[in-house]
C-alpha cells in the first residue's frame, strides 16, 4: 500500500478523497443523484459563459449500455463493465455570442469541458460515488455510434460507480487499486517567470 494522501496546505477533503478506482459494484444509481452530478458540471466556469460541455450517458443494463461500453478499449472495458453509468463528454467547438448571428470558434472548449468534468467528479465524491475518467476509447466510433455531429469534439468517457472490493479485479489491477500521489507543489508554481525543470 502507498502512503495515504497528504496535503502541504489545508484544503477541502473532497480534493484528496476523490480518486479513480476500477472496482465497481455495478449497482443502479438513483436519478436524483445522477442529475446532481450533471448539475454540478453545469455550474463550471467557461469562456464567455459558453458552456460547451455536453454529456451522453447510459446506465448499466440499459439499451444504450452495450454501445457505450463497446467504445472503450479492452483494458478499460474489463473494469468499466461494472460501472453504474458510462458518460461520453463532448464539447461544442463554436459559440454564438449574444447579438451576433455568426458562430465563432471557441479556443477553450476542451479546457472548459475539463472544468465541467472536475465538477462532476467532485460532486460524485461528495455524494458517496466514484468517478473515473477514461481517455482510452475510440473517439471516431463514438462520433458515429452516438451521432455526434460536426462542430463537437469527443473528449473523454467517464465511468461512475460505487466502490467494490478490490478482490473483484484482476491481480494486475488490484495492485494499482489505491489512491496515487502528486508531484510536489514547489515543482508546479513559479512567481513571475517560467522557471521549471524540464
Ligand atoms: C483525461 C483522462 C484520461 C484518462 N484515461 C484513463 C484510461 O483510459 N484508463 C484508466 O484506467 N484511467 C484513466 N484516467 C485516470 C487517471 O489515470 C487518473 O485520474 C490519474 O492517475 C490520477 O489518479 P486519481 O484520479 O485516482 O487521483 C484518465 C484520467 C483523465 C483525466
Amino acid at each position: 500500500m502507498s502512503q495515504p494522501r497528504q496535503t502541504d496546505h489545508a484544503i477541502h477533503p473532497l480534493f484528496i478523497n476523490r480518486w479513480s478506482p476500477r472496482a465497481f459494484t455495478g449497482e443502479s444509481i438513483d436519478q436524483p443523484t445522477l442529475d446532481s452530478l450533471f448539475e454540478a458540471a453545469r455550474w463550471a466556469p467557461s469562456a464567455n459563459n459558453s458552456q460547451p460541455w455536453r454529456f451522453i450517458y447510459a446506465r448499466n443494463g440499459s439499451a444504450h449500455w452495450p454501445e457505450l461500453l463497446e467504445l472503450l478499449n479492452e483494458k478499460n472495458r474489463a473494469w468499466a463493465s461494472n460501472a453504474s453509468v458510462l458518460i461520453v463528454l463532448v464539447s461544442k467547438t463554436t459559440h454564438l455570442r449574444a447579438g451576433s448571428d455568426a458562430a465563432t470558434a471557441l479556443r477553450n472548449h476542451s479546457l472548459d469541458a475539463g472544468a465541467a468534468w472536475a465538477h462532476l467528479a467532485l460532486q460524485a465524491e461528495h455524494a458517496g460515488w466514484h468517478s473515473h475518467a477514461i481517455g482510452g476509447f475510440d473517439r471516431e466510433q463514438a462520433r458515429t455510434l452516438l451521432g455526434v455531429p460536426d462542430g463537437y469534439q469527443v473528449e473523454i468517457a467517464i465511468a461512475i460507480g460505487k466502490l467494490a472490493s478490490r478482490d473483484s479485479l484482476s491481480a494486475e489491477l488490484q495492485a494499482r487499486e489505491q489512491p496515487n500521489q502528486r508531484n510536489p507543489l514547489h515543482s508546479l508554481i513559479a512567481e513571475g517567470r517560467f522557471s521549471f525543470q524540464a
